[in-house]
Parts: structure tokens; sequence; C-alpha cells
């Protein structure tokens, strides 16, 4: 039976109800809901509508309530109840009687609703930010086991100056620590409890709102009633979050697929995340890493579509929000799904150096450090700049890597280059030279992949 029965004399159409109902997806805030009801009852205790009796039958049922759900969650989909809020009030009603009916005096399904979902968000963030951590760390390692794999880098995906397969990694682990700050930020705004709000002017009982909120773990009590029971900014940031994170994951997905190409062929994928082709039997396709780079659109749909659900809706509480929760579990979902997987990616990944750093040294990589060297000899940099254009024409012409061409014909650019030039040109002075903070020399690199261990032990 629906719960607000008596002021309707006709049943609801099926098609409607189907329409309305949001059980097939809110039965995910089943605990939530079981939890938020066992603190709304000691409220209730408060204000003297439970004697402490009553509340101890609702708080045991509602305990046992939660096993069940723990046990088997989807069990509550086999219910036609309208909602999670309805069918947690109706297994309390089955289990205690009348009693039951008491729980839900003084509260709404507004600010339950609200209040459910924050601290769904909230459990789901741990388990975001710990993923976020386990991938750091795997990039890390990976780092830390390459530290001496040189690898061209790029600009404008054209062979630019060399690096290391470390220092790529440890780019990684920069924008995941943005991700796991915008995280942490995220829970500080939205770790402020809604219970006590009612429909939307607040509750007719004279609930000491900061202590329910404590009992529910949350750091302070929201202060406008209006504002708590329509307020979404939590599901609009935790998009805005994994819509971020997801882009990251998208990149991280594309320079592996691109370094996994043939033409490529700098890494090596595991079997365990990769498939084979129905027809072509010499393939290994990057599925997971493919997936990743797609999964990205789902999430990025799901910030899009909240946005226009909210856009204009007028205060307080409207039915529109119901669509918060599709969207949120779904990209949440996805995003902690693509950390766990590009954890799996990097535990099998093969680097192969030789064909790295055979890519490093064609592509004249080099070409900056011959300009360094002629401005270390006094020549101005755009002048040095041009000298080597020319000389990369040359090297090119006689299809040779800059350090290949002999000295009379460097000279003929600039008569300022001798022999000392050559040993500037080998890709370990490129990596050497960048030694300022952030840079590629393999003493900074070392640096950062201690700082980040530091950081990630804490
Ligand atoms: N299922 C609803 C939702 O997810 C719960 C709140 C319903 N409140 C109401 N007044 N109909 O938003």
């Amino acid at each position: 039976m629906a719960l607000w029965g008596g002021r309707f004399t006709q049943a609801a159409d099926q098609r409607f109800k189907q329409f309305n109902d949001s059980l097939r997806f809110d039965y995910r805030l089943a605990e939530q809901d079981i939890i938020g009801s066992v603190a709304w009852s000691k409220a209730l205790v408060t204000v003297n509508v439970l004697t402490a009796e009553e509340q101890q039958q609702l708080e045991a049922a509602l305990n046992t309530l939660l096993d069940e759900v723990r046990t088997d969650p989807v069990r509550i989909l086999q219910s036609d109840a309208e909602d999670i809020h309805s069918w947690v009030e109706s297994q309390l009603i089955e289990k205690v009687g009348a009693l039951g009916k008491k729980l839900h005096t003084g509260r709404s399904r507004n600010d339950q609703v609200a209040t459910d979902l924050k601290l769904w968000c909230k459990m789901q963030v741990e388990a975001l930010l710990s993923a976020t951590r386990q991938l750091q760390q795997a990039l890390v390692a990976t780092a830390e086991a390459n530290q001496d794999a040189v690898m061209p880098g790029y600009t404008h995906l054209q062979r630019a100056q060399p690096v290391t397969f470390a220092h790529w990694c440890l780019a990684y682990v920069e924008m995941l620590a943005r991700d796991e700050s915008r995280l942490q930020d995220t829970l500080k705004r939205l770790d402020v409890s809604p219970l006590g709000c009612g429909a939307l002017a607040g509750t007719a009982y004279a609930i000491d709102r900061e202590q329910l909120a404590g009992w529910l773990g949350f750091a302070s009590a929201t202060r406008n009633s209006l504002d708590s029971v329509s307020d979404r900014d939590h599901v609009l940031e935790l998009l805005s979050d994994a819509a971020i994170g997801m882009v990251h994951l998208s990149r991280f997905a594309e320079d592996l697929i691109f370094f996994n190409t043939g033409e490529a062929g700098f890494v090596e994928l595991s079997d365990k995340v990769t498939s084979g082709s129905s027809l072509m039997p010499q393939k290994k396709n990057p599925d997971a890493l493919e997936l990743i780079r797609g999964k990205c659109g789902r999430v990025q749909g799901a910030l899009t579509g909240m946005m226009m659900t909210l856009k204009g809706l007028p205060l307080a509480y409207n039915k529109d929000m119901q669509e918060d929760k599709e969207g949120l579990f779904d990209a949440l979902d996805t995003w902690l799904d693509c950390l766990h997987m590009s954890v799996l990616v990097l535990e099998g990944i093969q680097v192969k150096r030789p064909r790295c750093q055979e890519a490093a040294e064609q592509g004249y990589a080099n070409a900056t450090e011959l300009a360094d060297y002629l401005v270390a000899k006094g020549v101005p940099f755009r002048e040095a700049h041009h000298i080597v254009g020319e000389a990369v024409v040359e090297a090119i012409k006689q299809g040779v890597a800059l350090e290949a061409l002999a000295l009379a014909d460097l000279q003929k650019f600039s008569s300022v280059i001798s022999d000392d030039v050559y040993p500037m040109l080998a890709l370990q002075s490129c990596l050497q030279q960048r030694s300022a903070k952030g840079g590629v020399s393999p003493r900074q690199v070392a640096l950062a992949i201690d700082a980040a261990k530091q950081r990630l032990d804490n």
C-alpha cells in the first residue's frame, strides 16, 4: 500500500506507478535509510513521541532488517513498494506492528532522501579515495621500476624531447592527487545533515538537530530547511569530480593504447586485460583501456544531465530530483571500476626498453640540446634555433640522427661547434640537463618518487 493512501479514492494507474516508482534504483540506499531511521527514532525519544522502550524495540527490528539487507540486498527488488523509504517502513511495520507506524512522526521523505543520499555519498567517496590512492601507488611502483626507460616525449604527437617512462607515470600521479583532493573538498561541504528539516519548513518537534547530525556521523546540521531538502550540490560536485577524474583516466588510457600499437611498440599489455579478435588470429586488442576511454562519455553525460535537471527548479523539493540517483550511481560505479581496471592494466604492463630507446633516438628529440650547446658558446637562442633547424634538414637529407653528422658537416652551420658537442647530444645528457624541480633528470625523478611515496604512506 502507498504511504499516502488516505487522500486518494482511486488506485494509481499501473503505468504511472511504474513511471513514478524509484525502488528499482534507490534500493541501494537501504542501509542508509535504516541507519537514518535508527537515529530518527532516538530523536523521537527526546521529544516524547516514543518511550525508551518503544525506541529499543524499533531499533532492534531495524537492526535485524539491516542484517537482512546486507545479506541479500536484491531481495528488496521483489517488492512493489514505491521507493526505499516506503519499503523500510513497511518492513518495520511487518516486524513490530502498529509501533512501526510511529517512526515517520515529524519526518518527511524529503529530508529522509536527502539524508540517505548524503550518507551514501560519504561512503562512496571513501571507496573512491581509496581506489584513487591505489592507482597512484601502482603508478609510483611502475615509475620506480622504469626510471631508466628512456622514451620520446611528445607535443602535438610529434617526438619532442626524451623523457623516461617513470616521468610519464608521475604525471598521472599528479592528476590523481588533484582528483583525490577534489573528493576531499567535496566531502567537507557535503558533511552536513539535512535530517529534521521535514518536508520543507522544518520539523514541528523540538529536536536537537546538531545532536542528531552527530549520531549519524555528520560534522553538523544544515542551516536552512528549504535549501536542505532541495540541495543536490553534492551530487553535482561528485559528478564533476567523476567527470574530471574520468577525463584523466581517458588520457591515461589513450597514451597507453598508443604506446601499445605496433607502430610505437613501447609497451606490451598483459593477456589479462586484452582480448583477441574472432576473425584475425594475430590480434591482441587493448579492450580494457578502450573501455576506460569510452566510458568517460557516459560520466560527462551524467553531469550534464543533472545540471539540466536542477536548472530552473523552484524551491523546495520537486519530484524531478528523484532523477539524481541513476546518473550518480552509474557515474560513480563507472569511475570506481575504471580506477580498479587501471591498476590491473599497470600490474601486468611490460615496458620494452630497447624499442623506447630507439624511438627516443629517432625524431631529432635532442635538437634542443644542440641549441642549448650553441647558447653556452655565446650564440643568442633565436640564432641557435635557426642554426639547429638547418642542421636537422641536413640530417634528414642524409637520413641520420643529429649526433651521426660529421663534425665538418655541423661546422658548416656554425663555426663554434667542436668535438665536445657529441656527449651533449647523447640521450642521457638530454635527461641529465633537466635537473630543475619537476624536470626529467634521473635525480629529480628519484626525488619525485620518494616524495610521492611519502605522501601516499600518510
Ligand atoms: N523517491 C523519492 C526521491 O528519490 C523520495 C522522496 C519523495 N518525496 C515525495 N514527497 N514524493 O526523490
